[in-house]
């Protein structure tokens, strides 16, 4: 059977992609938030998961405002990686694992999620720049291929309606239970990328709040719904109005179910506009 082996969360800023590009890890600037990875890679080298679902927000590339799902989930065997505009390089392609991708689909679907099938794909910064904070020497070209395949789970936080943080939990949930039944003996690594709190735009832009950064941070292992109290608009209050991604970390949490142990997390401001969080969680039996 497929085990759920950890869950790790992450901002997915744009500027890292071009940080790792340029190899200015150690820079002071950069190296408070490279530095937060080190203890997950060392994990990884232990945990060597096979697969990562990755809960994530397209920011106007697969999807525009013409047509947006609010949960859509990929069923392809190849996702391309892409640029929707922020001048960040590309990197190798991620190999997708549609066996798995339906059976959460069809999985999901019988718990009476409405979600749009995505046999055809492109992923942005929010996949791209975190799978290479998690790999780092992994999928530029001439470099290791990425080690895990991956099944994108993506989650409308750009244009209103958003799902509430409530449902983007039980959707997280219904993912967890469908990859711990599913009959293939798989390790699999749950990831959310977003957050946490930042506003790009409008006169709140550059907003950060970190009191309310480090409960939620702290409710994760603690009491991982306490955020699904919130609504959207409050979340947008408290968060920014590109802060409300931390709804993608919420679903990832729930993915692993249960109870969580911490195994690192760290939290840093700035990074751009964004304060930058990581966690990683392991299932606490
Ligand atoms: C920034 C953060 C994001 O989450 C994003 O999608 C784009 C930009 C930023 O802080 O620059
Ligand atoms: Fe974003």
């Amino acid at each position: 059977m497929a085990r759920l082996i950890g869950c790790v969360t992450t901002s997915h800023v744009p500027a890292i992609g071009r940080a790792i590009d340029k190899g200015l890890q150690e820079e002071p600037y950069w190296k408070p938030f490279f530095d937060g990875f080190k203890p997950v890679h060392r994990w990884l080298d232990r945990a060597r998961p096979d697969v990562a679902v990755v809960f994530y927000n397209d920011h106007g590339l697969n999807f525009f405002l013409d047509k947006l799902p609010t949960f859509a989930i990929g069923a392809a065997s190849q996702y391309v990686s892409a640029d929707e505009g922020w001048n960040i390089p590309t990197v190798a392609p991620f190999t997708g694992d549609p066996d798995l991708s339906w059976h959460i689909i069809n999985s999901v679907v019988a718990a009476d999620f409405d979600i749009t099938t995505c046999q055809e794909m492109v992923v942005d910064h929010a996949v791209c720049n975190p799978m290479a904070l998690l790999w780092p020497g992994c999928g530029a070209d001439g470099e290791r291929p990425w080690p895990v395949r991956i099944v994108p789970v993506e989650i409308n936080t750009v244009q209103f309606p958003l799902p509430s943080a409530a449902r983007c939990y039980q959707l997280g949930e219904a993912v967890g239970r469908a990859i711990a039944c599913y009959p293939r003996d798989l390790r699999v690594l749950v990831m959310g990328t977003g957050g946490l709190s930042h506003q790009l735009d409008g006169e709140r832009a550059g907003f950060i709040n970190k009191e309310f950064d480090r409960e939620f941070m702290a409710s994760l292992t603690a009491d991982p719904a306490w955020a699904t109290k919130y609504s959207t608009v409050e979340l947008v209050e408290k968060t920014g109005s590109q802060g409300v991604e931390l709804i993608i970390w919420l679903a990832a949490r729930a993915a692993l179910g249960g109870g969580a142990r911490e195994v690192t997390a760290s939290y840093h401001i700035p990074i751009s506009n964004t304060a930058a969080g990581i966690m990683l969680l392991e299932p606490a039996s």
